[in-house]
């Protein structure tokens, strides 16, 4: 069984406690049993394979059962400390400069505007001169090129010549700065991104990580998709010093829900760095402001899990709008755009921009260009 890996996490069964025991029947009948991650692991299908031949491959073994469970969430946790120090052994190569400030935008669930907001946030940061990086992890449901008002497919090409290809990110220029993004909607081959969608979703992520030429950014935004599965548990993993910002709506419920999202993010050990209120009142032009989603959700869960309130996003038909036609709100102008501003604000608050000068960030990334890792931050 240690030689059954996991292929998201990189790890055998064993040791990251998936395998739970084995019953040995009469005729050579072994029936095996796998806890996953989740029930519905994507790659459940490969693991029973693997589990099926490699059991099935030893002497007397007439027939192989797999039985799959789901893992408990102290087993989970000790699964993710597992792979966080798997992590640190052998942590994904990537060219995010050292010193960017990762933020994933992460919520329990979907609609509640997590797309919106990164796009929005990464065009308000850019329009103060930084250069920030988008990666939109929502695999199968990509919306950021659209939302950007982006289009085309993503370019490969060698720093040196003798240097492995490189994805480069598609960049839209905003005021002084500019955001480069890398998202599935960009393949242009069509079997290509369909192959991708069905099948693993955290490899995709991991390729965007390994494989993109970001160059020099402040900041790298993760679009994430919808849920607390195994995305984010992989972004945690392949990049320990991601924190994350969770999107909630004013809404009890979605309070509930983003807390869960937070809850995870801590077992993973990703710092939360705040929560967004999004949808919160719509104010009319006669300037009455109306809860329609409840009100006070964005605070009540930044209390519960100890983390700032950045900003409340107002319901602004600006904001959809401006997402359809490729015009984030942000550079609009409006309510929106304040709240944007303000969130822009609140972020290089509470994550700073990693001063470059003299810090040893800086002299890792020159160095790794020297050596032809990174490509020219120009
Ligand atoms: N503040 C807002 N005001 C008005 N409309 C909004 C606002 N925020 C988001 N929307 C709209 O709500 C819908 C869902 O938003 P969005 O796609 O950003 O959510 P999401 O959390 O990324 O969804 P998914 O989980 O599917 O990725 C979109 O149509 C978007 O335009
Ligand atoms: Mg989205």
């Amino acid at each position: 069984m240690l030689g059954v890996i996991d292929p998201e996490l990189g790890d055998n069964l064993v040791d990251l406690g998936m395998y739970q025991g084995a019953d040995i029947g009469i005729g050579g009948e072994v029936s095996v049993k796998i806890a996953l991650t989740t029930a519905g692991c994507p790659l459940r299908a490969q693991i029973q394979r693997d589990v099926e031949q490699r059991i099935g491959s030893l002497p007397g073994v007439a027939k192989v059962k797999v039985r799959t469970s789901e893992m408990t969430a102290d087993q989970k946790q000790s699964l993710m400390a597992r792979a966080r120090q798997k992590a640190r052994e052998n942590p994904v190569a990537t060219d995010i400069p050292a010193r960017t400030r990762v933020l994933a935008v992460s919520s329990g669930k979907g609609g509640v505007g997590k797309s919106s907001v990164t796009v929005n946030l990464a065009a308000a940061l850019a329009a103060r001169g930084l250069t920030v990086g988008l990666l939109d992890a929502d695999i199968a449901g990509f919306s950021v090129p659209r939302m950007l008002g982006m289009e085309g497919s993503l370019a490969t090409s060698r720093a040196e010549p003798d240097r492995p290809l490189k994805i480069q990110p598609m960049t839209k220029t905003v005021g002084r700065g500019a955001v480069k993004v890398v998202s599935m909607g960009f393949l242009s081959r069509e079997d290509e991104a369909i192959m991708w969608r069905g099948l693993i979703l955290n490899r995709g992520v991991q390729h965007f990580l390994e494989d993109v030429a970001w160059g020099d950014l402040d900041y790298l935004l993760v679009d994430m998709p919808p849920g607390t599965g195994d995305v984010q548990m992989g972004l945690a993993r392949m990049l320990p010093r991601a924190e994350t910002l969770i999107v909630t709506t004013p809404a009890l419920a979605a309070q509930k829900v983003a807390a869960r999202a937070a809850d995870m993010a801590r077992k993973g050990y990703l710092r939360v760095a705040g929560v967004i209120e999004n949808m919160s009142g719509f104010v009319c032009d006669h300037g009455r402001r109306y809860d329609l989603f409840g009100s006070g959700g964005g605070e009540r869960l930044a209390a519960e899990i100890g983390a700032p309130l950045l900003a409340t996003i107002p319901i602004e038909p600006e904001v959809s709008a401006g997402g359809d036609a490729g015009t984030p709100a942000a550079m609009a102008g409006g309510e929106a755009a304040k709240a944007f501003e303000q969130l822009a604000d609140a972020v290089l608050d509470v994550a700073p921009l990693v001063e470059m000068r003299d810090c040893t960030a800086r002299v890792l990334d020159a160095v790794r260009h020297q050596l032809g890792e990174a490509p020219d931050p120009s």
